[in-house]
């Protein structure tokens, strides 16, 4: 209206006025992308100007890989969006994320990841807050917690169940069966004596079914950037129902699994029941449904890759050794969980297929802060990821793209490539189910690879490539068919 008045009006001061809004909304715009402060920071000019990219390719589920081929352009610092930078670096990682440094906070965008409206160890943005419930969890998940002789069993027997279901045709999805397996163990962990037993089918099997094939991407997307067209998308969309019934199932079996107590002592369910009283459930069951939530695609899909991985002609002559030293360590009845080539394997998957291969995004402190040589004003999005941590430096992981567990063994850059490792994640935030999953990772390895050798099956033919999901990818054909073929039966070949 009084704009209309303006322009309406011939005197000069329409001109004058008519001149200045548009200058002074362009000068606001120019003063919000921090040009003159981050010039000098690498990166393309015009994806300095907008979010517009970033998002498409968020939208996409195409971010890892633009991200990680922007760094192979500009080098291990780039900045691909109005406020957002990646590095890739060890000394930015370390900054960034290692224990003590309190001042890179988590992004809002961790709040999609709530259950309910509950703050939890995964959510909580405030480090103080994060810290107090860390320190509740931390032992639950100790390395000498997953290694106990309880835990050690129940993986191993579901990981026997797992070879044994897929040895049973010449068509194994194992896409489906690792995200089952993972289930398996992760409850088991949180609820022992108890957990869920996906692999065998029934009302569990039909829990990762439902979840498995949903498509959080869009709708995540949708939700963060515009709640309303979130909601709209949650209404139309027939994935988002199947992944929301799989939600009430797992949160009808946590609040069911917590309330009949008679958990073993160890357990995160038993930690909550000491608090008696104080118990306050849905708190308890939204931090269970969150592990459960973070053990199932991490575990599952790097798995899964490392399986398709080893399914591979290539990789025949690995695969024998690997075979080798888990009969061996049978025959010696040594500890599986110790043997080097096995443990060289995990980790090469780790740094090749770790699905947390898009920027872990924090805040720059309020002040600013100079990293790797560029000052970055408060508030900028910085981050680090496991995808272009673990490619970017040939020097201290040469044919960075290839399987070769072997470079774990070799004693020149070891600890480089320990600095560079970045699939758990740095510092107080570091994932807290590592140990848990590489025992899951090392169980299914022996419980296949001691007794079968494994090729696509017949009607493999689905697309192994990396499908980037909000914050973690998945092998974008959500399929992958696999032949496991015992290692007497040559026949077969
Ligand atoms: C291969 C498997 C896994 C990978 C690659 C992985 C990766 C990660 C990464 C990168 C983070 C840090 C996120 C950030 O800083 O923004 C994280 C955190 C977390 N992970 Fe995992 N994870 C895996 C398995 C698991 C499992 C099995 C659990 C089950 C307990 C789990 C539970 C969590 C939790 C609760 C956090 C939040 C920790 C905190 O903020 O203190 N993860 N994970």
């Amino acid at each position: 209206m009084i704009l209309d008045a303006v322009l309406a009006d011939q005197s000069p001061a329409r001109l004058v006025l008519a001149t200045f809004f548009p200058l002074a909304l362009l000068l606001s715009w120019i003063w919000r992308l921090n040009l003159g402060v981050t010039r000098k920071v690498p990166g393309p000019w015009y994806l300095k100007l907008t979010t517009a990219f970033v998002k498409y390719r968020e939208f996409t589920g195409t971010q890892a890989t633009w991200i990680h081929n922007l760094h192979l352009r500009y080098g291990p610092v780039v900045q691909y969006a109005r406020n957002q930078v990646s590095f890739a670096s060890c000394t930015a990682s370390k900054q960034i994320y290692s224990t003590g440094n309190k001042d890179f906070r988590k992004t809002e965008f961790y709040g999609m990841f709530k259950q309910g409206n509950h703050i939890n160890l995964f959510t909580a943005l405030d480090p103080e807050k994060h810290g107090e419930i860390r320190r509740q969890f931390a032992d639950r998940y100790s390395n000498s917690t997953v290694l106990r002789s309880e835990i050690v069993t129940a993986v191993a027997e579901r990981a026997e169940t797992f070879a044994t279901i897929c040895a049973s045709t010449n068509s194994a999805d194992v896409y489906f069966y690792l995200h089952a397996y993972a289930l398996d163990c992760v409850t088991a962990m949180l609820f022992h004596p108890y957990g869920t037993n996906s692999l065998n089918g029934g009302d569990d099997k039909q829990m990762v079914h439902l979840l498995s094939y949903a498509n959080p991407r869009i709708g995540f997307f949708l939700t963060y950037y515009s709640p309303f067209l979130g909601k709209l998308w949650n209404l139309l969309a027939p994935t988002s129902t199947s992944s929301e019934k799989g939600g009430e199932m797992i949160h009808k079996y946590v609040t069911n699994t917590l309330a009949r107590g008679g958990h073993s002592d160890f357990t995160l369910a038993a930690r909550f029941s000491t608090q008696g009283e104080k118990l306050d459930l849905p708190l308890a069951i939204s931090e269970c449904l969150d592990h459960i939530g973070a053990g199932i695609e991490t575990t599952g899909d790097t798995l899964c890759w490392l399986l398709w991985a080893l399914s591979q002609p290539q990789h025949t002559a690995r695969v024998t050794q690997l075979h080798e030293e888990l009969v061996h360590a049978h025959r010696e009845s040594l500890d599986i969980h110790t043997l080097p080539y096995l443990g060289a394997v995990v980790q090469e998957a780790l740094r090749l297929w770790a699905p947390g291969t898009l920027p872990l995004p924090r805040y720059v402190p309020e002040e600013g802060r100079c990293i790797d040589g560029y000052y970055l004003p408060g508030k900028m999005v910085v981050g680090c990821t496991a995808y272009s941590m673990h490619r970017l430096d040939t020097a201290v992981f040469p044919d960075a793209d290839e399987f070769v567990p072997e470079r774990w063994f070799d004693n020149k850059g070891g600890s480089d490539r320990q600095r560079n490792f970045f699939a758990f994640g740095l510092g107080a935030r570091t994932c807290i189910g590592k140990h848990l999953a590489m025992a899951e990772m090392r169980a299914c390895l022996n419980a296949v690879y001691s007794k079968y050798r494994t090729q696509p099956a017949h009607d493999m033919n689905a697309d192994m490539g990396l499908d980037d999901q909000m914050l973690t990818s998945r092998p974008k054909g959500m399929s992958c068919k696999l032949e496991f073929v015992p290692w007497e039966d040559e026949s077969k070949e």
